[in-house]
């Protein structure tokens, strides 16, 4: 049964724009970028993610921007409606479904990183960085790593400061403070790179981000970074596409979709360059894992002037940044659920917030008593939760909405969401029709094995 719900709109452009930001940026852009960059060779990451992000991120996100607008639905009723609209099958409706799923899968693990990131809060607040180097820096992380019970406890604020916000429902609470917090992140930022840019070695860290190696382009590079791009700016999952159904007809979707995608890789690479410059200054290996900016940035607060006070604010900072990318993942499944299950949002909320939790728990097991448990070609839980959702159902679902707004939808509706001059419509068209499909596909072939 369907109830008619009203659905409240964003204020003005801003808020949507910010509550969007507010999605895209993250643990995405600030603990996993700089680590991949590290993993998957330097500057060859460094450059095809640039090219994910303009030839398909872009196009994708504002695909995804207009779906959502036009259904004015959650995910999974705004396909079957879009379907139903251009009179194709209702079974659009399972990739709405599909998103929902990936977004809770998702949160399995972002929950358990926005943990170590609310840990970090307290041990930069009781002075546990001062004057610290990089072993006992480390050595510190690793601790954190091994106690189940630390993890279990940060990763389960994390969870009721999340559902607790998802709760009381869209238009109350995180976005409005998105307005202070996001520009304050860059602002800290800043700071960390003035650190980095005097005590690290930013010129190694130029080097080795972006003086191009192509040699190092390799199929599995094109996949992480393809992978990476949608994480980062959220797509593919319906996210976007829940946000977009709450955005107000008159605003433009590619301006605004080129501002926050601007800022997005942006902030990932800002990071990159202040944690490298660092790493290569004390020695520290670029190849570090999901335990990198832990490890290093620890060393930037405990030896500036008043990295005290900082370093608290910075990851507090991280911590917000976390909070309002967590809150998206799971609002297509509770927008799904309050209006289609006719029940509500806090009850909603507690079903699903105890299922992740669960899921968390299994996640941040693999960090320790787990580790040896392997679930796919060698994983482990939070790898291939991580994998999964990254390189095959984030792509996935992206594919799918591009087919859909391309080819089954009709030209004139995609036509007056865009609103676009022509040849603005017709770079969209060329790129969500031909380049970002054939470039998942190909990635998949790959994925797959049939193209080595
Ligand atoms: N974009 C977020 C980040 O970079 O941290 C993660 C994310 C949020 C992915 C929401 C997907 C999503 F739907």
């Amino acid at each position: 049964m369907n109830l008619p719900v009203k659905r409240s709109h964003w204020g003005n452009r801003w808020t949507f724009m910010l509550a969007t930001a507010g999605s895209a940026i993250g643990l995405g852009n600030i603990w996993k970028l700089p680590y991949m960059i590290g993993v998957n060779g330097g500057s060859a990451f460094v450059l095809v993610f640039i090219l994910c992000i303009l030839l398909v991120g872009i196009p994708l996100m504002m695909t995804e921007i207009l779906l959502g607008r036009r259904a004015q639905k959650n995910p999974y009723n705004g396909m079957q409606a879009l379907a139903a609209e251009a009179n194709v099958s209702r079974s659009w409706k399972y990739l709405g479904g599909m998103g929902m799923v990936t977004g809770l899968l998702i949160l399995g693990f972002y929950s358990v990183i926005g943990g170590w990131v609310l840990s970090y809060i307290y041990y930069a607040a009781i002075g546990t960085f001062a004057g610290i180097e990089g072993p006992q820096s480390i050595a510190n992380f690793n601790a954190l790593l091994a106690s189940p019970v630390t993890l279990l406890f940060w990763h389960t604020v994390f969870m009721l400061l999340t559902m607790g916000v998802v709760a009381r429902g869209v238009n109350s609470g995180l976005e409005k403070a998105n307005n202070i917090l996001i520009p304050a992140l860059f602002m800290i930022l800043l700071v960390l790179l003035g650190y980095s840019l005097s005590e690290g070695d930013m010129h190694l860290a130029v080097q080795f981000m972006f003086n191009p190696d192509f040699g190092k382009i390799t199929p599995a590079v094109v996949l992480t970074a393809l992978g990476h791009a949608f994480f980062s700016l959220s797509l593919g999952m319906g996210a976007v596409m829940v946000y977009g159904s709450y955005l107000q007809r008159h605003i433009s979707i590619a301006r605004t979709t080129i501002y926050i995608a601007i800022a997005d890789t942006m902030l990932g690479l800002l990071v990159g360059l202040a944690i490298y410059a660092l790493v290569f200054a004390n020695h520290l290996p670029a190849a570090a894992g999901p335990g990198l900016i832990f490890q290093t940035l620890p060393i930037a607060f405990g030896h500036m002037p008043g990295g005290h006070f900082i370093g608290t604010l910075f990851f507090m900072l991280v911590a917000f940044a976390a909070w309002s990318s967590s809150i998206s993942l799971v609002e297509p499944a509770i927008a799904w659920i309050v209006e289609n299950k006719a029940m509500k949002r806090t009850t909603a909320a507690l079903l699903i917030g105890i299922s992740v939790w669960l899921l968390g728990i299994a996640v941040l097991l693999s960090f320790n008593e787990w580790k040896e448990i392997k679930i796919i070609s060698g994983l482990n839980i939070f790898e291939t939760l991580d994998k999964l959702t990254s390189t095959i159902l984030l792509p996935l679902g992206g594919l799918f909405m591009a087919i859909f707004a391309g080819y089954f939808m009709k030209k004139n509706h995609s036509q007056e969401e865009l609103n676009l001059h022509r040849n603005g419509y017709d770079l969209w068209r060329f790129t969500n029709n031909i380049v970002a499909p054939i470039a998942i596909f190909a990635v998949f072939l790959y994925l797959f094995g049939v193209m080595k």
